[in-house]
């Protein structure tokens, strides 16, 4: 490779330059490197380190080289290694010495660095933007069905009845805290190393809070070969990357369930359901299943990361090279899953007659009926063993709590009068539950309001976003 040719006396060997070369994923860098270029040769002519002139003509000549990149005209080489050297080969290509100059009190290792963050910075607002669409249409949904009523599990036993709002809007919940998981990331990543160098600075008078300005960022970073080998932003995104996988894959795990012929609670569009090439009435949930599937993926890109991480010596190794495509595949794979699980929600029906007969079987009544013994004064657990004993009872005898006679009820207890009906009736079992975060109507209508304020709040900060752009 040329670019080393001063120090070496042979051609490196072709095994090794395609062993090296990250130019076939590193290009997608590309916008986010000449910003960083353009900013350093700023930098260097606000300082007086190189001529403002070859400053001007550098920035020309990258927006130039960009605006081709972007419409596909530059062929990138696996002989220039990287991104970094890719685009520094064509700038001097085009404009000879100046070019040459833009490499002064800069390394590859903490042009990296700033590509890398920048990149992370932009996408992981695009991943919010989509959080919050996730998060709109769940809300939405929740206020269209606080009086649909469906069986809560535990075990995927019958449990308890909530409604299907209630349902959604733990999902929402789980949503938004993925969201504040990236801010919080976000906030922490917010220093620039850009002036690191190589990974012990520079003998020039660089100005590290100006570049820091121009990109964007809050600040410089402290200490330069922490900031050439920082990777834990990645590792915290990708964690939050992570999260978000296991909440939309037990939703999907659940919209698998909820499809399936036995539950009925909710059917899936066309658009978002598949056949079988032998079963000619198969809806089969695919997409569902397939969300559930990529979260080995996405674990397995954080956990590959985490172990490149462990072992490295400040500073710079070449380990952290692997970096990008564990970051890359767990960033489109999370972007393209909310995507797909959004339109999803969108499109699909909700069965509530099915939801409401299934909420009224399967003895869901019997805590309130245990509620109901102990309100009027037996202890809790005494109640609680004679409904079990009614319940065996009924299902030996074939009746429901529903539809047990009143005489049956008071030959378990003299407490059981005609009221009882009406508080093991779904709707006042749900209704009644509203303490805090319960399923009732009242309590899951405060929860949609808060949702819908954060919502507000959050919205103008991510879709108002715009990287610092200098380009
Ligand atoms: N392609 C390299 C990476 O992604 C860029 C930095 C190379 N630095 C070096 N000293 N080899 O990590």
């Amino acid at each position: 490779m040329q670019y080393f040719s001063g120090r070496f006396k042979e051609k490196a060997s072709d095994l090794i330059l395609d062993f090296h070369s990250s130019i076939d994923f590193d290009k997608r860098l590309y916008r986010y490197d000449i910003m960083g270029s353009i900013a350093h040769a700023r930098m260097l002519a606000h300082k007086e380190i190189i001529p403002a002139e070859d400053a001007k003509l550098i920035e020309k000549t990258l927006k130039e080289i960009l605006r081709e990149i972007e419409k596909g005209k530059i062929p990138f080489s696996r002989e220039y290694e990287d991104i970094h050297m890719n685009i520094e080969k064509i700038l001097t290509d085009r404009i000879g010495e100046p070019g040459k100059k833009l490499h002064t009190a800069r390394s590859r290792n903490d042009q990296i660095a700033v590509d890398m963050k920048l990149f992370a910075k932009d996408e992981a607002m695009k991943v919010r933007s989509q959080l919050l669409d996730m998060m709109s249409l769940l809300t939405g949904l929740a206020k269209d069905h606080t009086e649909t009523y469906m069986p809560g599990f535990t075990h995927l036993q019958k449990a308890q009845p909530v409604t299907f709002a209630h349902y959604l809007m733990a999902y929402a919940e789980m949503f938004r805290r993925d969201n504040l998981r990236i801010k919080n990331a976000f906030e922490l990543l917010d220093a620039c190393p850009l002036g690191s160098a190589a990974l012990a600075g520079v003998t020039y008078p660089i100005d590290r809070e100006y570049t820091a300005k121009l990109l964007g960022f809050e600040c410089p970073n402290w200490n330069s070969l922490d900031g050439v080998s920082d990777r834990d932003y990645l590792v915290e995104l990708m964690n939050a990357f992570a999260l978000i996988m296991v909440h939309m894959s037990r939703l999907c795990e659940e919209i698998v369930i909820f499809t399936s012929n036995d539950y009925g609670y909710l059917e899936l569009s066309d658009q978002f359901a598949t056949g079988s090439s032998i079963m000619p009435q198969k809806k089969n949930p695919d997409a569902a299943e397939l969300i559930r599937g990529k979260c080995g993926r996405v674990f397995g890109d954080l956990q590959s990361l985490l172990t490149t991480l462990k072992g490295i010596p400040l500073a710079y190794n070449k380990d952290l090279q692997e970096d990008k495509e564990v970051f890359f595949d767990a960033l489109d794979t999370v972007k393209g899953c909310l995507l797909v699980l959004h339109g999803m929600l969108e499109t699909m029906t909700v069965r509530k007659e099915t939801m409401l007969a299934a909420a009224s079987k399967g003895f869901m009544g019997a805590t309130d009926v245990a509620d109901y013994l102990t309100k009027k004064g037996m202890s809790f657990r005494d109640a609680y063993k004679l409904v079990g004993s009614m319940v065996t009872w009924c299902m030996d005898h074939g009746y429901t709590l529903d539809n047990l006679p009143l005489e049956e009820y008071k030959r378990f207890s003299k407490l059981f009068y005609h009221d009882i009906y009406k508080e093991i009736a779904t709707e006042t079992s749900v209704e009644r539950r509203k303490s805090p975060g319960g399923p009732a109507r009242k309590s899951v209508r405060k929860h949609i309001q808060f949702m819908e304020k954060f919502i507000r709040n959050a919205a103008p900060e991510i879709e108002g976003y715009k990287l610092n752009d200098i380009l």
